[in-house]
């Protein structure tokens, strides 16, 4: 899958927006500028397919990206389709748009009945945060199942990753919807991209 060619398909402002209900859908959470868009290009190896930048706040709607050769219509429906977020936090925006960005963030991770899996994403710099102890809440209490992924490795040094993920393991053992085991990535030096694509396609299977 993971080998095809990737395509962007819909840029979602509102729930009102959403495409039918139709193949199983992954999202990506996490605050702004977690790298959410960049994991997406590294996991396709298309840089540029998700538009990223320096400036929290670049992804401003659901984006949604499919396998291309899938004419989407009846029973040529692509087997997943992954879905990159506006990030919750801090954004050089308005502070209306940002409002608008996380209700709706908030709205689709709750109430989306095709959604199958929710990777969040947490800065390996930073950890969990206020705000993401937040959506991990929101994500137990509506039953969507997550697995948290560290991303940016390449900025610490890597002695540090196994503490790290022990650290983070430890920190969700007792949510009822998290899966057990945490992620470490980097898109930059294009680590742990196996192992999460290996986890998604397992995920829209089952
Ligand atoms: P919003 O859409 O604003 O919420 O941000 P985002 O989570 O999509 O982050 P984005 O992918 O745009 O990346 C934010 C910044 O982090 C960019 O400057 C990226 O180049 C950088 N970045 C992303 N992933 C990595 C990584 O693995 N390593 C390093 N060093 N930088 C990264
Ligand atoms: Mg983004």
């Amino acid at each position: 899958l993971f080998t095809r060619p990737w395509v962007f398909i819909r840029g979602v402002p509102a729930m009102k927006f959403l495409p039918p209900e139709g193949p199983p859908e992954i999202a990506l959470a996490g605050r702004s500028n977690v790298g959410k868009s960049s994991l997406i290009n590294a996991l396709v190896s298309r840089k540029g397919l998700a538009r990223t930048s320096n400036t929290p706040g670049r992804t401003q709607e659901l984006n949604y990206f499919v396998p291309d050769g899938f004419s989407g219509q009846d029973a040529d429906l692509p087997p997943l389709a992954l879905v990159d977020m506006p990030g919750y936090g801090y954004a050089q925006a308005p502070k209306e748009h940002v409002d608008q960005w996380t209700k709706l963030v908030f709205d689709y991770l709750k109430g989306r009945v095709t959604l199958k899996r929710v990777y969040v994403l947490i800065d390996s710099r930073h950890g969990i945060k206020a705000n993401d102890e937040d959506v991990l809440s929101l994500l137990d209490k509506a039953a969507v199942s997550y697995q948290i992924v560290l991303t940016k490795t390449d900025k610490i040094k890597a002695a540090g990753v196994p503490r790290l993920i022990e650290d983070t393991v430890q920190k969700i053992r007792k949510r009822p919807a998290a899966f057990p085991a945490v992620l470490a990535t980097s898109s930059e030096k294009n680590q742990g991209l196996d192992e999460l694509r290996a986890a998604i396609i397992q995920c829209a299977r089952g």
